[in-house]
């Protein structure tokens, strides 16, 4: 038994979360995870909200309430939406902790203490009513090339020059048209040319990455340089050293502290489960790493992180001593999915359409979007989501085919036998069908381990389209004659359609459980998360909700488990509710299609 930890980009606790963030870490991460675990091994699936940064604090004073009180609010709508969603996380937690306040801190210690950080003087825009850093997309001013008014502080988009904004003219801050102030403040950068020849080789043993994610980090390594990972900002993880840790105005950058999350969830797990080490069995010695998120992450999990783990080991080109974690483990592999894209625009808050994850599971439920993302989301490639698609899949591949499975074999086994009916003599097309659903679990299963979630999906579905087809060649309806038969034809479909249930257990775990009870099965096939409130280990008075979940007693095994004849069967009720075809070309009320 192998462990596995399955670490979840963390969302940005700046609004609820639209379909396409939850297609590149959510669906993916969970899917792999279920499966690991069916699988029999012992998997550690962590995350939790990205609570810090500028464009939390510049929303928070729009809306006139606290950074905190912004983040309270969004972290349990995000949680809300994630346990709807069926993401069996161990912890789910949130970034705002003094747990992951006190990780962040020693783990910068323990890569400090080996030398893998500089101070540099940073010429830096900051308001001049907040004292804030003032970043550069939110400046704007006359570009100086072309002379167009609308530019922004990193790039003029009349002309396409890459900006400085301090080469501006008439700079404004795009937040509330003050001066910006151009100051001389100190940074810490993070040293990563000292990780080139160490971050190589790693990255050389990675092969089984996608090679999409693979080519564009090795491109990378060459060519980096040493990046800012301070900011001045009053909202965030203070800097655990002399002269820095007592400024107000000096904090860790968000992508900083949210990258080490992975580490301070799992210490916060290991917290909550009574033993403070268990952790430690997830990131040391055997343990496998998996990372799952959108291909905008892909530089902080492939090149920071890995970084800043060689850096806390003593193990980049600098050499050095492993810190207070010891020598912790690198990703196995980065998962990163393109981007879901809506009429070819990036699925964007800012740019309208939008398709929030609770509208979506409160019209739909989880398992038609969980399958939709497994079978035609942005795996390899930019991918537009349509509504027709959607309909198409959902009406076609999971109510017409897999839904009538099941639906019409439990019927006649229900009418005619009123229970699981006995298999008496077998004929070469049972056999088959039931070899071919059994030889499956190796194919779907190699594919999942991959996480190539698509050709696993399609093998499965191909399981459930030969029980449809040998259900029609069999014609089971017309033995009325023979009944021996008929059982031994509607036996065979329903070991089918338990062994396709176990396969689609990990796209589709809400209703796997109502198949499982449909086949007469008791207690919990699939587990799901619970979402708990607890006190902040650290500052009891301060309570948060969180997901976790108790996984280990489900019963889906990954393999093919035989049926009991003569276990008592009721009348089926539909499985998946076929959607109005009217849909795919108006959209939902509240997301509905425009044409322009
Ligand atoms: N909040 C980031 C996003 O939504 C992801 C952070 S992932 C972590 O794109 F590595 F920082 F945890
Ligand atoms: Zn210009």
């Amino acid at each position: 038994m192998a462990h596995y930890l399955a670490a979840v980009a963390w969302p940005y606790a700046n609004g609820p979360r639209h379909i396409g963030h939850v297609s590149g870490f959510g669906i993916p991460s969970d899917v792999f995870s279920r499966y690991m675990r069916m699988a029999g091994h012992d998997v550690l699936m962590v995350s939790g909200s990205d609570e810090h940064g500028t464009p939390i604090l510049v929303q928070a004073d729009k809306e006139g309430i606290t950074a905190r009180e912004f983040v309270d609010r969004n972290h349990r709508i995000i949680t809300e939406d994630l346990a709807a969603l069926g993401m069996t996380y161990d912890l789910y937690t949130r970034t705002s902790t003094r747990n992951h306040h006190a990780v962040v801190q020693e783990l910068f210690l323990g890569v400090y203490g080996n030398g893998y950080f500089v101070e540099q003087t940073t010429h830096g825009a900051i308001s001049p009513s907040t004292g804030r850093t003032l970043p550069d997309r939110y400046i704007e001013g006359t570009c100086p090339i072309c002379g167009y008014d609308g530019a922004r502080g990193d790039q003029c988009d009349n002309c396409g020059n890459q900006l400085d904004p301090i080469d501006l003219k008439n700079p404004r801050s795009r937040i509330n048209g003050e001066t910006p102030k151009f100051v001389e403040t100190e940074h810490l950068f993070l040293d990563l040319p000292s990780f080139i020849d160490s971050l190589g080789s790693w990255m050389g043993t990675r092969s089984e990455w996608r090679p999409n994610v693979l080519k564009f980090s090795q491109n990378l390594i060459k060519d980096l340089r040493p990046r800012a990972i301070t900011r001045d900002l009053d909202w965030g993880v203070p800097i655990p050293l002399d002269g820095w840790s007592d400024q107000p105005m000096k904090r860790f950058y968000v992508w900083f502290d949210a990258v080490i999350g992975y580490l301070s969830a799992s210490v916060e797990w290991a917290r909550r489960s009574g033993n403070d080490d268990a952790w430690k069995e997830f990131w040391t010695g055997d343990a496998q790493g998996y990372y799952f998120m959108g291909k905008d992450n892909i530089v902080f999990h492939s090149l920071i992180w890995p970084s800043l783990l060689l850096g806390q080991n003593g193990a980049g080109d600098k050499g050095g001593e492993a810190g207070r974690f010891g020598t912790l483990n690198l990703p196995t592999e980065v998962v990163s999915s393109e981007y879901l894209t809506m009429s070819g625009s990036k699925f964007s808050t800012s740019r309208g359409t939008v398709i929030y994850v609770g509208d979506f599971l409160k019209e739909f439920g989880p398992d038609a979007l969980r399958y939709f993302i497994s079978v035609a989301g942005p795996e390899n490639q930019d991918t537009d989501f349509t509504w027709e698609e959607f309909v198409r899949r959902t009406n076609f591949e999971l109510a017409n085919e897999w839904g009538n499975l099941v639906n019409r074999s439990i019927s006649m086994a229900h009418k005619n036998v009123g229970a699981i009916p006995k298999a008496t003599n077998l004929t070469p097309a049972d056999h088959e069908l039931l070899a071919q659903s059994k030889a499956a679990f190796d194919t779907v299963g190699a594919h999942l381990r991959r996480s190539r979630f698509k050709q696993a999906s399609g093998e499965a579905m191909r399981v459930i389209s030969a029980a449809n087809k040998y259900l029609s060649d069999q014609e089971p309806w017309k033995l009325k004659d023979d009944p021996d038969r008929r059982d031994s034809v509607l036996h065979t479909a329903l070991q089918v359609v338990q062994d396709a249930n176990t396969l689609m257990t990990p796209f589709l775990p809400h209703s796997a459980q109502q198949v499982h009870e449909a086949l007469g099965g008791t207690g919990v096939w699939a587990a799901q998360p619970q979402m708990n409130e607890v006190s902040d280990l650290d500052v009891p008075e301060r309570s948060y909700p969180v997901l976790t979940g108790d996984y280990a007693g489900e019963q889906a095994r990954w393999e093919s488990t035989p049926i009991e004849a003569g276990r008592p069967l009721r009348k089926p009720s539909p499985l998946f509710a076929k959607l109005d075809p009217k849909l795919g070309e108006t959209g939902p009320e509240w997301a509905p299609i425009v044409i322009d």
